[in-house]
Parts: C-alpha cells; structure tokens; sequence
C-alpha cells in the first residue's frame, strides 16, 4: 500500500452540497461542478455519502441497490464523469458502503419477507410469537431492535430504523455479494471506501438480553469482526486502496487491529470517543457542558495508543452525524473566526488522516431551528418524540435537538449570499441554518487572506510541505490547564510544537527556550510576535504553530 500519510479527504453530503436541476435536492453534477474549488482547497480524496436508489428513511444509509444511481442524484454517466474530471485534477472518489443493513426495500428482503428461506438467511430472522421479543436489545433510534412479521412468524433484527434490517455476516453468500458489490466499484474506477458502522457487523451466535445496556456490548467489535474485514479487503481486491471504517462504540486495542499495515484490515477507522464529552452519563440527548479533561486524555491515550500499536487514526470533527464543531466546542460569536481555525489545526497537526467535513472549512454554525416543523432527520424526529415522553417540554426538548440533532450538519452549503445560499435556486430539501451570514460563504472567504478557509487551505498545503506533520512522532506537552492542549511533532531534523488554547479565557504557557527561536508557521491572530519569553499569554481559542523546519 502506497504511503497515504499526507493524504486529506473532504466529505460530502450529496444532497446538500449543490443542486444543479433546481429541484432542491443536491446532484452528482453539483459536485462535479465544484471541483476547481475542490482542487484549489487542495483535497486528495472526496468521500460520497451514499446516493444509492433507497427510499431514503435514513437519507441514503437505508440501500435499496448497491450498484444503481438514485435519480435524484443523477445517473451513471454523470457519476463516471465525476470520477473522470476528479482524476484529471489528481481527486480520486471514496464510496460509502453500508453493508451492516440494507433497505427492507432491497430486493434480498423484499424475497425474504415473500418466505424465500434462502434470502431469510440473508438477514438474521429469529422465530418466535409477537409477546416475546428476542432480545431487549435497543435500535439506535429509539423503540426495541426487533421488528415482528406476523405472516412469517419471525422477528428481525435492525439496529438502526425499522426499515434497515441487519445483514448476516455469518452467512457467506452475504460475504460474497458485498465482495462482488466492491468489486463492481473498483471497475468504475472507484479508489476508496468507507464503511459504515462496519464493527457491528459480526453478531453474537447466541444473542441475549442487556441488562446493563442496549445490547452494543455484545455485537460491537463481535467474534469474527477482524476475520470478514481481512477476507472482504483480500478478496475483493482492495488493499491498495484506501479504507476506513467506522466503528461505532469501539475500544483502542480493536481499532489497533483494524488499521495496523501489518494485520491487512482497513487502513484507518473513525472513533466517536472525542465527540462524547458533552453527554450526560453518555447520553447524547442530555446535555452537558464539554469535559474538557476528558476531551484531552482521550486525545491523547488514542493518539499514543494508536502510535504504540502501528495504528493509524482519522483526525476529524465533523461528518454528517455531528452538530456543527464552532458551535460546539467553539464560538459562534465574537471568537467565530479564531475558534474554528484554533479547532481545525488542533487535529491537523496530529498522527492520522484529516477529515474536513462540507462548510467546516468555512466554519458553518448550527441549525438553530426555531421548531420541529424544520427537522428531517429520523433519530431526531423519533428522540423528540421520547423526549416528550419522558417528560419534557417542548420547550426542552427542541434545546436539546438544537444542541444535538444530525440536521446541524446537513443544511445546504452556503456557497454565496443568495436566498438558498448557491446550494439551489429552489426550496431546499431542508431549511437553511438559521445562521446563514453573508461572512459564512465561500464566495465571501474565497479571497480573503485571513479568512477560516484561506487558513484551511494552508492546512492542508503544510501537511504536504513538511513531511514532520504526515510521518512525525507524536508526544504530548505538560500544560498546567485542561484548557490548553499542546503536542510535539518530530521527523529527522523537524520539528514541530502546537499549543491550542481550547477556551475563551485567555491562558498563560511556558515556552521551552529553545523554541522560542523557531519560525511562526501558522496562528490565528494576527501579528503576534514569536514568544521570546518563556511565559506566553495565549488570546482565547488561539493555535500558535513553532517549528525548526
Ligand atoms: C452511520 C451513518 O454515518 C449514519 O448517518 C447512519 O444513520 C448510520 N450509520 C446507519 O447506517
């Protein structure tokens, strides 16, 4: 496998991302159409969220045909131009491949539900009466993981909505079409994959009621997860590609084994643990203030964790799950600008692959919808509704689907200041964020140099120019707070320090003498003079770069 270190992936969420034929819906042409800004961004790979034919319940996660195009979303021809035209600007495509469930639209369902006991199979079915649930297992939407067909006789299983039903890994006819699936890309011309909660794949043999939990602990990283994973790499003939997985509720010794070069598995993996500080008891639907202790010893353990092992990690803050990082972890005020460049070179400058997520890299906000009329996201739609069970108002429940809810990140890509933004001349499929400002556009920060995406073009641009940040040894500084993060990189004669001032009250560091005669290479304040002295006082939210280059 060629060394991809100093590779950069930007993620797009199709639907939001531009609409070229006016119907309010994002297109394959959309990105095609934006691939000058693509290239001039700098990004080396562009990861699709999926725009398979699916009914979408759960926005394109929910497949109903691996190997068609949604007409929504265009047609063949115009995907095969987009990898074309990407491949001539040195873009190649990663494809988002659901293989934990399908659609129950899908036809291997559609056969298992009409009582083909070969498709039955296909999915894991268990018999039994309407009174008695399999297991108490819990969907990750909400409601029981099982659903009853009365005409069968039998209950399946879904993680997720009721309508993506589980497949059987176990099953090697499964095995076999997902191989065949990759292969039919790998003609195409596609060059990576995703896939998608792809440690919850293998299931337990026998399957058991939860009594400490939702039943994850029993099927995430299950028996013979890193078995299917080298078998699927290996025989579907990609393992020069590259791969990541996400793993959903996942621990360091597994995502070890996933992305160590030696094991031929993935070649990196998404964990969530990062994106958990601000729940309550681990609830994402109580809210918390950001742990911000905890936020630095997970960066760290999984940093060094990942270093100790061989491991490879992906640096990312946003994706198509998570609210918006600035207004999360940032500012959406006055520290807008230097609070979204502190939190992208944050992970930049660390041991992994960055993610940049569509609009991150001009620091978009949250949705802020006034109310439910506005939501499209099932997880959302279905935990308002058990909100209010609980005993929530509405009130209540709408300031915990603002602060939580996927839909921060799938509003349209502000592209310019008109109405819809330069997503669309139509209605969107989803409302603009209420925080649509005329200085949150790419037109707006295209020529600016102090701009949040002229700094993420340099981001990306110093990743390639000094080998320290692709390949360097990472170590962590003492820092007196849990308010400043700082870390070391080294490779031959570079060397780099980073230190983050994660909050809005200003921090005083030491600067190691030696340091302080390095080069500034990069921060988010304007003029700041190199630190000659030992004591720094640190603006809020501001990275300050130092190398010996
Ligand atoms: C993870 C995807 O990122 C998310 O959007 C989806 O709902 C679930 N997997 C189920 O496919």
């Amino acid at each position: 496998m060629e060394d991809f270190s100093d590779k950069v992936v930007y993620q797009i969420y199709p639907k939001s991302f531009r609409d070229t034929n006016g119907d309010g819906f994002g297109d394959i042409s959309g990105i095609t159409e934006k691939l000058d800004y693509l290239q001039e961004l700098g990004v080396d790979y562009l990861w699709l969220t999926p725009f398979f034919p699916s009914p979408q319940r759960d926005n394109g996660y929910d497949v109903a045909d691996y190997r068609k195009i949604n007409p929504k979303f265009g047609t063949m021809e115009e995907l095969e131009n987009l990898i074309r035209k990407s491949e001539e600007r040195g873009i190649k495509i990663m494809l988002d491949m659901v293989f934990n469930h399908t659609s129950t639209q899908h036809e291997w369902f559609q056969k298992a539900q009409k009582g083909d006991e070969n498709y039955q199979k296909y999915y894991i079915f268990k018999e039994g009466t309407p009174d008695h649930v399999p297991t108490n297992w819990k969907s990750k939407f909400g409601g029981s993981a099982w659903e009853y067909i009365p005409k069968l006789k039998k209950w399946y299983l879904h993680l997720y909505d009721v309508t993506q039903a589980d497949l059987n890994w176990d099953n090697p006819k499964v095995r076999e079409e997902l191989k065949e699936i990759l292969r039919f890309w790998k003609e195409k011309g596609i060059k990576a994959f995703r896939f998608d909660v792809i440690n919850l794949v293998s299931k337990p043999e026998q399957m058991e009621d939860d009594f400490e939990g939702d039943g994850r602990r029993f099927y995430s990283d299950g028996p013979h997860i890193h078995e299917y994973l080298k078998e699927l790499v290996s025989d579907a003939g990609i393992e020069d590609f590259i791969t990541v997985g996400e793993m959903s509720s996942t621990s360091l010794e597994h995502c070890i084994r996933y992305s160590a070069p030696k094991e031929k598995e993935l070649s990196m993996c998404f964990n969530f643990h990062h994106l958990k500080v601000d729940y309550k008891d681990g609830n994402k639907w109580a809210l918390k203030d950001v742990d911000y202790k905890k936020l630095k010893k997970l960066f760290i353990e999984w940093q060094i964790g990942m270093q100790q092992g061989d491991g490879w990690n992906t640096l990312f803050w946003c994706n198509h799950d998570q609210p918006r990082i600035v207004s999360r972890m940032g500012d959406e005020g006055i520290y807008w600008k230097e609070s979204a460049k502190m939190l992208a070179g944050m992970i930049h400058f660390m041991r992994g692959t960055p993610y940049i997520y569509q609009g991150e890299e001009i620091g978009m906000l949250n949705a802020h919808y006034p109310s439910i009329e506005q939501y499209r996201d099932i997880e959302s739609l279905n935990y308002y509704q058990i909100l209010l069970e609980n005993g929530k108002t509405k009130k209540e429940a709408l300031e915990i689907l603002a602060a939580r809810s996927r839909d921060n990140s799938r509003t349209p890509m502000q592209w310019n200041k008109e109405k819809y933004g330069g997503f669309s001349k139509e209605e969107p499929w989803i409302p603009m964020s209420a925080e649509f400002r005329k200085e949150i556009t790419v037109e707006a920060q295209q020529n600016d140099k102090n701009s949040i995406l002229t700094f993420y073009k340099k981001l990306v641009a110093m990743r390639k120019k000094y080998p320290v940040i692709a390949k360097g040894k990472i170590s962590f500084l003492e820092t007196e707070t849990d308010m400043v993060l700082a870390y070391q990189r080294i490779f031959q004669e570079q060397q780099i320090v980073v230190f983050c001032n994660l909050g809005r009250k200003e921090q005083n560091i030491k600067i190691p003498k030696e340091q302080s005669s390095w080069e500034i290479l990069l921060e988010n304040y304007e003029g700041r003079k190199i630190p000659f002295e030992e004591r720094y006082t640190m603006k809020p939210y501001e990275i300050m770069v130092l190398g010996k280059i």
